[in-house]
């Protein structure tokens, strides 16, 4: 659906080109097939892939309201169901385009599979998952604490 994008490296993993508005117009595009019939709040989100891919996905929520699926739960499956890698970059807008902060159980779903480098849309700047939710519980707590092996 969406072209590779060109990820330009520095020589500090930390310096990665996005183009924001590339990413943004594709959450914009997504963000028209959102399901939304309960809240009405339409959310659309675009990731982009260490490979150049660039993943979407929309929120679907559903009559038990508890179990509705946010946007960035999409693009998570979007990412594996298309061959894995790691999210470098995402934007999350809502149905007026503005960009809309990931809630907070999307920010450790994010953690696991952009983890703490990774760049979210602020509307101006963009901003560290680590700045989100800073002091995250994630995949290393669970080798460095588990016990019996
Ligand atoms: N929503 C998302 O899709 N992502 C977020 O990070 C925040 C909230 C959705 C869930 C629900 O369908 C609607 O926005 C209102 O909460």
């Amino acid at each position: 659906m969406f072209e590779r994008a060109a990820i330009v490296r520095g020589l500090g993993s930390d310096e990665v080109s996005v183009d924001w508005e590339r990413l943004r117009a594709a959450a914009r595009a997504v963000v028209a097939n959102a399901y939304a019939p309960y809240s009405r709040v339409h959310v659309g989100a675009a990731g982009l892939v260490d490979d150049g891919r660039v993943v979407v996905g929309c929120n679907v929520e559903n009559a038990s309201y508890g179990l509705s699926l946010c946007a960035e739960c999409g693009v998570a499956s979007a990412l594996h169901a298309g061959g894995g890698g790691r999210l470098v970059a995402l934007s999350v807008v809502a149905g007026d385009g503005d960009f809309l902060a990931p809630c907070g159980r999307c920010r450790q779903i994010l953690w696991e599979v952009g983890g703490p480098e990774l760049l979210v849309d602020a509307g101006g700047e963009p901003v560290r998952l680590a700045t989100l939710l800073p002091g995250a519980f994630g995949p290393s707590d669970l080798v460095t604490r588990a016990e019996g092996d």
